[in-house]
């Protein structure tokens, strides 16, 4: 078996990553387009691109199959297959999201008309999960700002709260003894929530959102640990208190309500220092704010971060 060095290799010959995966896409598609004719429309791959945004990563996205096959969605089961094997249950139509609160124009959004809210943007994010793995992800969705802003928040609002879908019928891991207390519901401070960074999610790597990872729409917050950013969201109300979160009322003491990614602070039962890239062999040391300091540092200037895990 002959194996080309790099130098071998006609400069022609190399395929530019946004080529081939562009490529992937379209033959994916072509196959969902195909399978369309046959299946309910539920099981074509729908394409959703948005333009390239800014703050993407150049770093390598985690392959469509990891992201997509080793998901968290404990509504669909504790097991990290769970989500892609249950999730086709979920109804993400019709869909709406209610937008309220302390706001001066409180309305609800059928999810075609929030699609249609603002300009959909690429964003290649690194994604770090508390249990210490991480992935990168090319999302498709807009600033979270954007939304907040149709709604005109009130001078009393200090922080938001986002609550998850709950389908009793089509989500099996919701039931007696799991745990949690449901619907999930997460929570950021205005501030945050407006930052740029934060952003409302329809799709990633250029297709609908797969239902395990949250469809039709989910939030992610690229510099907190990934369980603050709610799949499957359902209402989004601005309130003056701090939200009670669904992790905060199931161990306040291991899951905090900032929960900025930080090496320096350990969870009570593991260092923080490190991760692993799904994908790569040896894990590599985890970046404070998870890379993005410089965009969201400002928004805790003076706050001890150890207190406010
Ligand atoms: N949202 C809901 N509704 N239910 C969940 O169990 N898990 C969270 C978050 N959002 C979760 C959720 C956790 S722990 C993580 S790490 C991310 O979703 C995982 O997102 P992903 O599966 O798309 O990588």
């Amino acid at each position: 078996m002959l194996i080309q060095r790099p130098t071998d290799i006609p400069s022609s010959e190399i395929t530019p990553r946004e080529h081939y995966e562009g490529r992937r896409a379209f033959l994916r598609n072509a196959a969902g387009l195909a399978l369309a004719t046959t299946l309910p429309r539920a099981f074509a791959a729908d394409r959703l691109t948005g333009r390239p945004g800014p703050y993407s990563t150049t770093e390598t996205p985690t392959p469509f199959k990891n992201v997509t096959s080793y998901n968290n969605f404990y509504e669909f089961g504790t097991d990290k297959a769970d989500p892609a094997a249950n999730a086709h249950r979920l109804r993400t139509r019709p869909w709406s999201v209610v937008v309220d609160g302390l706001v001066q124009k409180p309305r609800t959004f059928a999810i075609e008309d929030l699609l249609r809210l603002a300009p959909l943007e690429e964003r290649i994010y690194r994604h770090r999960c508390v249990e210490g793995w991480s992935m990168v992800v090319p999302w498709t969705g807009f600033p979270l700002a954007a939304l907040l802003k149709q709604v005109e928040p009130l001078g009393s609002a200090r922080y938001v709260e986002f609550t998850t879908a709950l389908q009793r019928d089509t989500m099996t891991g919701v039931g007696w003894g799991s745990g949690l207390d449901w619907p999930y519901v997460e929570g950021l401070r205005l501030d945050e929530a407006m930052n740029p960074l934060a952003l409302l999610v329809f799709g990633l790597y250029g297709e609908v959102l797969p239902n395990q990872n949250g469809a039709p729409v989910r939030l992610i917050v690229p510099w907190k640990y990934g369980f603050k950013s709610g799949k499957s969201i359902v209402r989004i109300r601005l309130v003056e208190q701090q939200p009670q979160t669904t992790w905060v009322k199931a161990n306040s003491r291991e899951y905090g309500f900032y929960s900025n990614v930080n090496p320096e602070v350990d969870h009570p039962r593991w260092s923080q220092a490190k991760e692993r890239r799904l994908g790569e062999l040896f894990k590599r040391p985890t970046q404070m704010f998870n890379g993005y300091g410089d965009q969201v540092a400002m928004l805790y200037t003076g706050m001890d971060l150890r207190k406010y895990f």
